[in-house]
């Protein structure tokens, strides 16, 4: 069992200051459309009947402000799918936030492009799960998909705002990545985030449909390389690589209860979009408390904050405050504890039988099919 800290400390035990975070994940609905194999939402999906009203969501983005966001993140589920989306995002911009949509286009129309920039919606970012119709619909689950995006994606421009092509890539799609990035070109988008899916949730539930080989992940890094030098100055070209193929972790939320956190559709406060998946933490709620005593105080916050929670090999490594250790959720599934080294990592014991796996994956390919995003059903009052 983990030992959760109330105080966040260094390896050598001297308390460490809590720094403002500079963003915040707003997941205002778990409702959506789409029914993507490696959605980032939890398994346990929000009922609609569980969501914070609007007022509620001014209050938080005003507390938010207060200590020190500086730009929130609006999205689901699709934040479309709520009617009072507009009245949201006008909440977040009157409480000084740089307010970015992040949308999959379908449910937006023209006039509802037009009433998001006349809100104060400062960026859109629109997800694409394809180059085409064929690849586009069959992931996200939803037929007519892509032509819905490409509509969308010419209405956000035309209304001014700027526009990042978000495109997640894995085994399916990841050997169309330089279609992806001429087609963020050809829409006029302003910046391309091309991100391999991280294995949380229901992308791990996928991951024998999903996990990209090897060489795939080397050829996307080469194609990402020269996509940088060839457009330097006209997009940028962000790009989130395979960690299961990589020597090293990532920096997960640039260190847990670091730089930002995320709001759930029913109000609780997270480190990071998968932390409910660390058994023995329990989260805050807006509802209960404000986000200064959340992130200051609440020992969910200060569970891995600082390097003093770690334990070997992480403890005395030299890359402990460039990568935190990898990412908490990823131990936790992978390690069977929260603490432990990500098993990304070649220095960690378990990282032998990581790569044995994940070798065996892309070996032998799984065709069984996706298992897909769904919704609970709602509970009939006569039932
Ligand atoms: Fe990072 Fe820990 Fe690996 Fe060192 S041992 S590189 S701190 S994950
Ligand atoms: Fe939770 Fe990485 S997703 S720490």
């Amino acid at each position: 069992m983990d030992v959760i800290s109330t105080q966040p400390c260094d390896i050598d035990g001297n308390r460490v200051a809590v720094r403002p975070p500079m963003a915040m994940l707003a997941e205002i609905t778990h409702r959506c459309p789409l029914a993507c194999p490696y959605c980032s939402n939890p398994l346990q999906l929000s009922a609609a009947s569980t969501e914070i009203n609007a007022n509620t969501w001014m209050r938080v983005f005003r507390e938010a402000a207060a200590i020190g966001v500086l730009q929130v993140h609006i999205s689901g589920g699709e934040p479309a799918s709520r009617r009072d989306l507009e009245e949201i995002c006008a909440g977040a911009r009157e409480a000084g936030l740089y307010v970015n949509l992040i949308t999959s286009g379908v449910g937006l129309t023209e006039a509802r492009v037009r009433a998001l920039d006349a809100a104060g919606v400062d960026h859109v970012q629109l997800s694409v799960q394809g180059v085409n119709a064929a690849m586009s619909d069959w992931i996200g689950g939803y037929r007519g998909g892509f032509a819905r995006k490409m509509q969308a994606a010419e209405w956000i421009v035309a209304a001014g705002l700027p526009l990042t092509l978000n495109a997640v890539v894995h085994r399916q799609n990841i050997d169309d990545l330089p279609q992806a990035i001429a087609m963020a070109e050809a829409l006029g988008a302003r910046r391309i985030e091309v991100a391999t899916v991280q294995f949380h949730g229901w992308a791990e539930l996928n991951r024998p449909m999903l996990m990209p080989t090897e060489a795939q992940a080397r050829t996307a890094r080469e194609v990402v390389d020269a996509a940088r030098v060839r457009l330097r100055g006209r997009m940028v070209v962000d790009y989130v690589p395979a960690d299961h193929h990589a020597r090293y972790p990532k920096a997960c939320m640039g260190g847990w209860g670091s730089t930002g956190l995320n709001v759930t559709p029913d109000g609780t406060v997270l480190p990071c979009h998968a932390a409910q998946t660390i058994p023995h933490l329990s989260f805050p709620n807006v509802r209960e408390a404000s986000l200064a005593e959340i992130w200051e105080q609440s020992p969910a916050f200060n569970a891995y904050r600082g390097t003093g929670w770690m334990a070997e090999p992480c403890a005395s490594c030299p890359r402990k405050e460039v990568d935190f250790g990898g990412c908490r959720c990823q131990a936790m599934r992978l390690a069977g504890d929260a603490r432990a080294t990500d098993p990304v990592c070649i220095l960690s014991p378990l990282h032998a039988e990581l790569a044995a796996r994940v070798a065996a994956e892309v070996a032998a390919p799984e065709v069984s099919g996706f298992t897909w995003r769904r919704m609970p059903r709602p509970v009939r009052e006569d039932a």
